[in-house]
């Protein structure tokens, strides 16, 4: 049976800030969806992650179904009124359109979508990350699918021996979307060559090359490129297969006891370590520590399970306390070099004017 699994994330409103959104607000999304949706899809799941919502549907409409994606914008756009009465901080901040027009790609909300045929069991992992931008999963992909010191499937399982096919985009080019494939483990070190620049070059989809089917799918938006302007980081969502011819859970999961340093953090202009935290969770220090969370599902005929949430362990208790060790490491040296984004990153322009005032009082020694 063709099952399509997506996940559609928006930012409509938080409490106390940029920290999470109210129930009443999540539950009238639930609700929406629940009303509406009953004719369209199997089955949904509504969670946040600090400030995001994000709704995963399992459903027979394919990728990109204008169907779905209406009923996922008019589900937020239900939500944002909710927001707007309580007052909540944002409200419908990621509602960058007016009116919904076919497809919720470049209207702000952030999408990861893959079509699969559903196998007798079907276990996935969605994950969905606040405070950072897509490029923050670049690593954690590249370790858990092609690097066997985190997945040593690669070395033991004959499922896996041919490697993956890696999808990258440069989300840079903003005329329409410009991707490379290349091949693991061939290509290892044009991967690595890409990888390496999270702002710049984004995985966008992983695909078995032993069975040709999609592996992993990631949000690829990046916000300023819709709106000209920073309007808030991406906050990126994303889908991993897991077992047989895909990693086992756990070595999809290894990579995040890394915390590796990603940007977003506070005011989406800072570089913070990618805490591993559990489902719904809150943000906190300087809006942060950058976060992710992972929550596996099964899906059988189109229905999904209830959820496992991957963190929600005492192993990732003990990378947390380092994670937030690294973090306060990174804060301690406050606006200085490596702690802080390049201007093209950065989420306010007001640096960009006060360089401009700063320039014609600058005077040339010869
Ligand atoms: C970043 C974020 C926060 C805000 C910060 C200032 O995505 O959510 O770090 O940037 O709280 O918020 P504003 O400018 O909305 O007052
Ligand atoms: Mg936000
Ligand atoms: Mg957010």
């Amino acid at each position: 049976m063709k099952v399509t699994l997506s996940v559609i994330k928006a930012d409509i409103g938080s409490i106390g800030g940029h920290l999470k959104p109210s129930s009443e607000v999540l539950q009238r999304v639930k609700d929406y969806i629940s009303q509406n949706g009953k004719d369209l899809i199997f089955d949904f799941f509504v969670s946040f992650t600090g400030d995001d919502i994000a709704i995963l549907f399992s459903h027979g409409q394919g990728v990109g179904s204008e169907k779905v994606h209406k009923l996922a914008w008019d589900a937020f756009v239900a939500g944002t009124e909710i927001a707007k009465k309580q007052g909540l901080y944002g409200a419908g901040q990621d509602l960058l359109k007016d009116a919904f027009s076919g497809n919720v790609r470049g209207m702000g909300p952030a999408v990861c979508e893959m079509e699969i045929e559903e196998r007798p069991n079907e276990p996935f992992v969605f994950f969905a990350a606040d405070k950072t931008d897509p490029g923050a999963y670049n690593l954690p992909l590249y370790l858990a699918f092609a690097d066997p010191m985190y997945n040593s499937g690669l070395i033991l399982s004959p499922n896996m021996a041919k490697g993956f096919k890696f999808t990258i985009m440069d989300v840079n080019y903003t005329e329409g979307d410009k991707v490379i494939e290349l091949n693991a483990p061939e290509d290892l070190y044009d991967i690595a060559a890409l990888l390496r620049d999270n702002e710049r070059f984004v995985i966008e989809s992983i695909h078995s090359r032993e069975t040709g089917e999609v592996a992993a799918c990631v949000s690829t938006t990046r916000l300023h490129n819709i709106a000209g302007k920073y309007t808030g980081k991406d906050d990126p969502v994303m889908l991993v297969r897991v077992q047989g011819p895909f990693p086992a859970t756990g070595e999809v999961l290894a990579p995040f006891s890394i915390g590796h340093y990603v940007a977003g953090f506070m005011r989406g202009s800072h570089t913070g370590p990618l805490m591993p935290v559990k489902m719904n969770s809150s943000v906190s220090y300087f809006d942060g520590p950058p976060c992710v969370c992972a929550i596996g599902f099964c899906v059988h005929n189109g229905k999904l399970t209830e959820p496992a949430d991957c963190f929600d362990h005492p192993y990732w208790d003990w990378v947390r306390n380092n994670v937030a060790r690294k973090a306060t490491e990174m804060r301690m040296q406050g606006f200085s070099g490596a702690a802080m984004l390049p201007y093209s990153e950065l989420e306010y322009g007001g640096i960009v004017k006060k360089m401009e005032k700063l320039e014609p009082k600058f005077r040339i020694r010869r």
